[in-house]
C-alpha cells in the first residue's frame, strides 16, 4: 500500500497540538514502500495521511519503509519516534488529553 502518489500540502496558521486519533498504536504488516504518516491526526485513513491537514500547521511525515514488515505505528501523535510508538499513549490522561503520570 504505498502513499508515493500522496504528496503532502500545507499552508496556514499554527496548531496547539495534534489530535489524538487513537490513544494505542496500530499494528500493521505493511509492503516496503514509501509512506505518509499523518501527524495531524485528522485524517480518517490513520495512521496514513489523507489530505485533512491542509489549512493547519501540520505537515505528514514522508516514511520509507526499506523491507517489509510489521510496525507498530502511532496514532496518538506524541511519540518521539515518528512514526513509531514508543508508548507515548501510555501517558495519556483521561479524554485524551496529556495528563500527569498517575503518582503512586
Ligand atoms: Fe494528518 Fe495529513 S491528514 S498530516
Amino acid at each position: 500500500m504505498s502513499q508515493d502518489e500522496q504528496g503532502p500540502e500545507t499552508s496556514g496558521e499554527a496548531n496547539v497540538a495534534a489530535k489524538v486519533a487513537a490513544n494505542e498504536p496500530v499494528v500493521i504488516d505493511l509492503a516496503a514502500g514509501t509512506y505518509f504518516w499523518c501527524r495531524c491526526g485528522l485524517s480518517s485513513n490513520q495512521p496514513f495521511c489523507d489530505g485533512s491537514h491542509r489549512g493547519t500547521s501540520f505537515e505528514p511525515m514522508r516514511w520509507k519503509l526499506e523491507a517489509d514488515r510489521k510496525v507498530s505505528l502511532c496514532q496518538c501523535k506524541r511519540t518521539d519516534k515518528e512514526p513509531l510508538c514508543d508508548g507515548s499513549h501510555r501517558q495519556l490522561g483521561p479524554g485524551n488529553s496529556l495528563g500527569d503520570a498517575p503518582s503512586s
